[in-house]
């Protein structure tokens, strides 16, 4: 089969490497790709988010099955135009995707159906959004509505750090459209866990547990980024609370989506929080997470291409899912001064040393002429090891991450550390 991934991050680079080892998949293409991915699929010069160039492409190069990866192009409905087009796809339709791209429908969607999360209301106008944070109090979060690069998120610990929050979002236009319609919600407190779980329509089956690291300093402090790093399983989600995850918040999930005309194929992503009382939603995604699909894929033992195609032929119950005993982690290597501004195009030493005792991951990197590599993103490499224990796994990554050094480089140094 020819297979065409689309997105070029970190999340990327392991979906082709997983793909890469399936029998089935004969040629791989990744549009944009990076560095790192070229040495195992062609990149295609595309944008992620170039729907008709992206389709017409495809079908000119008669591809067989095209995965979605990144949230954007679901948003746009990219899954849509291809099968549109006749070219099965991977991920869900764009009426699916707003599970993601909608705040305040998700939000509506598990008040309607029972579905544990945070009490919220939801407002277009900048006076009643501002009478309400008043009358809860602080802390409080604030959310814009639509796609915000993981930014749109303000957990603010007093009610003036709430309002200035509303008044950047509502009136000055800080994440555009994606503002204009806000979601303010009660802080829940706990341990966050990630579950990613495979969905056809029909059948849903998580994945093993993780956790990602989104402030961009130790313990947690520091603006949000889009993920420092990630563990699998994450400590403390017990059979138990994943017997009840599956029963209170993923089946009904699934269900609620099936009952208001919005079949989930691809992959749902559950953000949890695991509160006093009970675990509860923090928020929906409509793919992969980045950097936990590094961590979890990792730990994967049979064909993803199988498990993918199964998704979108509705045999998921029939799919042989297989993961390794053990843990992973994925250490993230960003470049200094992300999230916010940072330079590019610095020299990366010591990957071959590196990829001796892990899997790097390339995130944000570009290959020049002379396939030397260098940094090109914000977030730049995700050095992933696997091992008989957590412990085990986190110090492989930190050993492994050692041997890599380009200027600027930061990460953290307690990934798998905190909760
Ligand atoms: P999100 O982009 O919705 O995942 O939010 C980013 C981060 O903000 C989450 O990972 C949580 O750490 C935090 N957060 C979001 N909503 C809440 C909430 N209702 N209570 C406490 N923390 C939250
Ligand atoms: N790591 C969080 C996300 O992908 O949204």
């Amino acid at each position: 089969m020819k297979i065409l991934v689309v997105g070029g991050g970190g999340r990327e680079h392991a979906l082709v490497w997983a793909l890469a080892k399936s029998p089935k998949a004969d040629k791989l293409y990744c549009a944009p790709g990076n560095g790192g991915i070229a040495a195992l699929a062609e990149c295609v010069p595309i944008a992620a988010t170039a729907v008709e160039e992206m389709v017409s492409w495809t079908k000119d190069h008669a591809i067989d099955f095209v995965v979605v990866a990144p949230d954007d192009p679901l948003a746009l409905g990219m899954v849509d135009a291809m099968e549109s087009a006749g070219i099965p796809a991977f991920g869900p339709r764009k009426n699916a995707a707003i599970i993601e791209a909608s705040k305040v429908f998700s939000k509506s969607l598990m008040t309607k159906y029972h579905i544990p999360t945070a009490r919220y209301q939801s407002f277009t106008e900048l006076g009643p959004a501002l009478s309400y944070i008043r009358s809860q109090g602080a802390p409080i979060v604030v959310k814009a509505d639509g796609l915000a690069l993981g930014k749109g998120v303000i957990v603010a610990q007093t009610t003036e750090e709430a309002e200035r929050a509303v008044h950047s979002m509502m009136e000055d236009g800080r994440f555009g459209p994606a503002g204009a319609h806000v979601v303010i919600e009660e802080c829940m407190t706990g341990p966050e866990v990630t579950v990613l779980a495979f969905a056809d329509g029909k059948h849903l089956v998580p994945m093993p547990c993780s956790r990602d690291h989104k402030r961009i300093y130790d313990g947690d402090r520091g603006p949000n980024t889009g993920g420092m790093g990630a563990i699998s399983p994450a400590p403390g989600y017990t059979p138990e609370i994943a017997a009840r995850c599956q029963k209170e918040i993923f089946l009904p999930t699934m269900e609620a989506l099936n009952a208001e005309g919005r079949p989930f194929q691809g992959v749902i992503y559950f953000g949890l929080m695991l509160t006093s009382d009970g675990p509860k939603v923090v928020e929906y995604n409509a793919r992969f997470g980045d950097p936990e699909c590094q961590a979890v894929l990792s730990l994967l033992e049979s064909d993803l291409l199988d498990i993918l195609l199964a998704c979108r032929n509705g045999t998921l119950d029939q799919a042989d899912i297989r993961w390794k005993n053990g843990a992973s982690c994925c250490l993230v290597l960003a470049s200094g001064g992300y999230p916010g501004s940072y330079q590019k195009g610095y020299p990366i030493s010591g990957l071959s040393e590196a990829g001796e005792t892990s899997v790097v991951f390339h995130a944000g990197t570009a290959r020049n002429a002379d396939g030397s590599i260098v940094s090109n993103g914000g977030r730049v490499l995700g050095v992933t090891v696997t091992g008989a224990t957590l412990d085990e796994a986190i110090d492989g990554a930190y050993a492994a991450a050692a041997h890599i050094s380009f200027t600027g480089m930061q990460f953290r140094k307690d990934i798998g550390k905190t909760v």
